[in-house]
């Protein structure tokens, strides 16, 4: 059975009061029981996890690697800052999906540039929480995996 890291990156923690006109009133808690939910669906493991920092999600991927088999990472701020994140997925060289639950292009000009970009499979962004899920599935098929 295929392992997924879901990696949840600054102020993600704070989903449910955070902004709720961009990002929803969906908290992390509430997203990590759909993911667990649709991990037994999809006959995946899971492990959902979240830090404020830097350093503790770069050993998250390290981490990864050998436990996982794919990671969907939204590294929140750090995707437009990190990269530490960017070569830390280099190293590791695990297929990664990264993931926002705004639509970051529709938004301010910083938010268009990311380094987590260069190293994702692909990018899944505006789905708001819904794009948990899609993410999972979009790793799933990435891996050849069939429930
Ligand atoms: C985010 C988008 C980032 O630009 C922002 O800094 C976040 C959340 C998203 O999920 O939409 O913290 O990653």
């Amino acid at each position: 059975m295929p392992s997924l890291l879901v990696l949840n990156g600054p102020n993600l923690n704070l989903l449910g009061t955070r902004q709720p006109e961009v990002y929803g009133r969906v908290t992390l808690t509430d997203i990590e029981e759909m993911c667990v939910a649709h991990a037994k669906l999809r006959d995946v493991g899971l492990s959902f996890q979240q830090s404020n920092h830097e350093g503790v999600l770069l050993d998250a991927i390290h981490d990864a690697k050998g436990k996982h088999d794919a990671i969907i990472l939204n590294a929140g701020a750090y995707t437009h800052t990190s990269i530490a994140l960017m070569d830390a997925v280099s190293s590791v060289e695990l297929p990664m999906i990264e993931l926002h639950l705004s639509n970051v292009h529709a938004r301010e000009d910083f938010r268009h540039s990311s380094y987590i970009s260069k190293v994702a499979l692909g990018v899944i962004c505006g789905f708001g929480a819904r794009g948990y899920t899609l993410a999972m599935d979009a790793a799933i098929s990435h891996l050849g995996h069939s429930a």
